[in-house]
């Protein structure tokens, strides 16, 4: 499909859409429907909304070599959110969420374009130390990788390179702090000298998570951060998600509406490099404003 073709059938799908929107019948439907079990009972009220805009992102376009993975896209992620980012695969979610802490410069071919500010500083300055802003905005990936390190030293590193602490003390307080808020101070305790590797998949992550945490970060992206773990590591990872977004600005990729709607305040649907709403979790799944939306939430596609 080419892009003519793809914005084409995006404008039909928004008049088929408005049509939608206008006739009774759809309305109806709307009122009644949710497409997701968390909110067939009414969710209880999270925490205050705040109006800072942590993240800026205007006009951004991602290219691998000649072809256009995000085609312009403008999104504001507000001060302790937890926004979801939604959408089949292939739609452009990792890559748009590594535009937010620079990887995507990681990889050769790639170019970004348009403007990213993290607290209205613009984060493609070629004068910015892409080191600290990683540390800034944190991301935890798919799979967990912890170094090749004891416990002790994968959450210590980054505090170590950042200078972060006074003397030896200092850094125990920071590893343990640490893993502590990642809810794995308790399993790991007695065994912090032995390798992070050792531990199980779902332990692996939130060491993964202990060690964002551990460096100070203001925004932590997640790549999917629970989609190699089992329901029960799965649970832990979103019971934290939660008790960190009193502190931090969560944006998490997820391919579980159940997970969106469970930890996140706004989701967002990407659909092939455009982004095609932005809405409160609960508006998405009970009533999206575009078709495409709820093609995808009701399992349509994707
Ligand atoms: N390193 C890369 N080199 C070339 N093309 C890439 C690279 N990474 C992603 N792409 C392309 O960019 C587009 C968006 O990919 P991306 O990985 O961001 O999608 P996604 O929404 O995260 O998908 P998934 O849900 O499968 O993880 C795809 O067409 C993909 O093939
Ligand atoms: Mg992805």
């Amino acid at each position: 499909m080419s892009t003519t073709e793809i914005k084409n059938s995006l404008e039909q799908d928004k008049t088929v859409n408005q049509k939608q929107t206008t006739s009774t019948e759809f309305e109806q439907k709307q009122q009644s429907t949710s497409f997701v079990s968390q909110f067939e009972s009414s969710k209880p009220t999270k925490k205050e909304k705040s109006s800072t805009v942590k993240i800026s992102a205007e006009d951004v376009h991602v290219y691998y070599g000649e072809s256009e993975a995000i085609k312009g896209i403008d999104l504001k992620v507000y001060e302790n959110e937890v926004i979801a980012f939604i959408g089949p695969s292939g739609c452009g979610k990792s890559t748009f969420l590594r535009t937010l802490n620079r990887m995507n410069d990681t990889i050769d071919i790639c170019r970004v374009t348009g403007k990213v500010t993290l607290d209205n500083q613009d984060i493609y300055d070629p004068n910015l130390d892409v080191v600290l802003l990683r540390a800034q905005v944190g991301m935890v990936f798919q799979k967990p990788n912890p170094f090749p390190k004891s416990i002790f030293e994968n959450v210590a590193y980054g505090p170590k390179l950042h200078g972060l602490a006074r003397d030896k003390y200092d850094l125990e307080e920071i590893v343990e702090n640490s893993l502590r808020k990642a809810g794995l101070w308790e399993e790991v305790k007695d065994r912090l000298n032995q390798p992070g590797t050792g531990l199980s998949g779902g332990q692996q992550q939130r060491l993964c998570i202990a060690r964002t945490i551990a460096v100070s970060p203001e925004v932590i992206l997640m790549d999917e951060p629970c989609s190699a773990l089992d329901p029960i590591a799965t649970a832990k990872v979103e019971e934290l998600i939660s008790e960190l977004s009193t502190q931090y600005t969560i944006a998490i990729v997820t391919h579980s509406m159940q997970q969106a709607a469970r930890v996140s305040d706004r989701t967002a649907y990407f659909h092939l490099g455009d982004l095609i709403e932005v809405n409160s979790t609960e508006k998405v799944f009970t009533q999206p404003d575009h078709q495409l939306t709820e093609a995808y939430i009701t399992g349509r596609f994707g």
